[in-house]
């Protein structure tokens, strides 16, 4: 069994951003490596984020290590409030199922919020891994849509829209 913890996302959490959002690879289905600047702002906006958002390092392993990150937000979707959330893993640790443990542990801390009836993931059609963890924990196919990531970046993706219904067990 994978053992994954979630942490919320701290101080000493930049360089872990910096191999996550920097890298060429690891941004292939995320609008491209972000610079230095866009990093730390990205950085300092997940050390103040609103009650209705959450953050978290995913730390693994007998040495702790940061492996990657997990989190959800509020967003307004086709005129609703609802969850978006979205994962990322560092290439050594892929492929141990590192991201869908950590994606079921945030579905698990969404849930007992009761603040949203549904979670909602936006990976790129190309995607696999990712798709295959929407498939595996329960979401339900939407359609497929034109995304913009980042958020307001005019970067627009083709992605498949997965919602989770938090409410129904
Ligand atoms: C997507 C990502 C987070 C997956 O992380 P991971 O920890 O390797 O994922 P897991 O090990 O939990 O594997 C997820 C599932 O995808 C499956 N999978 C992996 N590669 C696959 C492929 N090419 N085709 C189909 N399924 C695939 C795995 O078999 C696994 O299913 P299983 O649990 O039944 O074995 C990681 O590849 C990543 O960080 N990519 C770059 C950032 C990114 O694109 N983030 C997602 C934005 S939506």
């Amino acid at each position: 069994m994978v053992n994954v913890q979630l942490l919320p996302w701290s101080e000493e959490d930049l360089p872990l951003l910096e191999k996550l959002m920097g890298d060429p690879e690891m941004t292939t289905y995320l609008g491209g490596p972000e610079t230095p600047e866009q990093i730390l702002k990205r950085h300092q906006r997940y050390l103040h984020l609103p009650e209705t958002d959450h953050m978290f390092k995913i730390v693994w392993g007998p040495e702790s290590e940061g492996a990657g990150s997990v989190g959800y937000w509020q967003i307004n979707w086709r005129d609703q409030l609802v969850y978006e959330t979205g994962w990322l893993i560092l290439p050594a640790y892929q492929g141990k199922g590192i991201a869908r443990k950590a994606t079921e542990v945030a579905i698990a801390s969404a849930r007992q919020e009761h603040r949203h009836q549904f979670m909602h993931a936006f990976p790129s059609v190309e995607n696999a891994p990712s798709n295959a963890i929407c498939r595996k924990l329960g979401f339900s196919l939407i359609e497929v849509c034109q995304f913009e990531y980042p958020h307001g970046s005019g970067n627009f993706m083709q992605c498949n829209d997965w919602r989770l219904d938090l409410i129904e067990k």
